[in-house]
């Protein structure tokens, strides 16, 4: 059996206070209940060492939202996987629509960040996804495909049951048109056939692969109850506890 994995996006979004009471509510609602997928939260870079003292003793695990691939240096402005390390990160969401999109993060360097991430025992979460244009004019699966194989590049199967990739349509992030339950199972069917040709069945049968995009309390329970879905990659609906507990309890 696969693991179901729900993971919470906050993006630019929360400041250290804000961040403290959000993580709290969550780790008390959480308390309450057995979650049946494991729980990831992913709050800016500033959050991390506070949000890790406050989950420490429950059962949410912590995520960051990049990381540069070099191991320290010259790099202004950027973090290391040691130093995620060191305030407790054990996943690291790599090659975000926004990242690739606004920051022009190529298939090369997701690459080379999710190799500095397996070195240094850091879990990827990878995004891919196809925008609007690229789904209307048919092309939606070629993107689809060189993306995975362009991030995955010398990557070996060993590593790939570390990971977790997450499909998230662009078209579906943040705009509340959310994939219907049978698109989005089309594509996650198609890219863990594409893992298992790259790689081999046992491989692509135990990758977790979460769909993101538009994912709320009401149209969780239907995405996740599809055969290859194996979680969420939660934005906007992650901000209030609530929602995201809801979302959880959908798994
Ligand atoms: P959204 O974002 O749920 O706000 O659409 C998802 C994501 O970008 O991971």
């Amino acid at each position: 059996m696969r693991k179901k994995v729900v993971a919470g996006n906050w993006k630019m979004n929360k400041n250290l206070n804000e961040a403290i009471q959000l993580v709290s509510e969550l780790k008390n609602e959480l308390s309450n209940f057995e979650p049946n997928c494991e729980v990831i939260v992913c709050p800016p870079f500033t959050n991390l060492e506070s949000v890790n003292t406050i989950i420490k003793d429950s059962k949410i695990h912590l995520g960051a939202q990049n990381m540069y691939f070099e191991d320290s240096g010259a790099f202004t402005g950027e973090i290391s996987a040691d130093m995620l390390l060191s305030v407790g990160v054990e996943y690291v969401i790599v090659g975000h629509s926004e990242r690739r999109a606004i920051f022009k993060e190529t298939d090369e360097v997701i690459n080379l960040k999710l190799k500095q991430a397996f070195k240094k025992d850091l879990k990827p979460i990878l995004c891919v996804g196809e925008t609007l244009e690229q789904r209307e004019s048919g092309e939606m699966k070629s993107v689809i495909k060189s993306q995975v194989t362009g991030a995955l590049k010398e990557i070996p199967a060993s590593d790939i049951s570390k990971m977790i990739l997450a499909y998230e349509p662009v078209w579906a992030i943040g705009t509340g048109k959310t994939a219907t339950p049978e698109q989005a199972q089309e594509v996650h069917k198609f890219i863990r056939e594409l893992i298992s040709e790259l790689y081999d069945e046992t491989t692509a049968e135990n990758l977790t692969i979460q769909y993101g995009g538009s994912v709320k309390p009401a149209n969780a329970a239907s995405l996740l109850s599809q055969p290859d879905i194996d979680g969420a990659l939660v934005g906007g609906a992650c901000l209030q506890a609530q929602s995201f507990v809801e979302i959880i309890k959908s798994a």
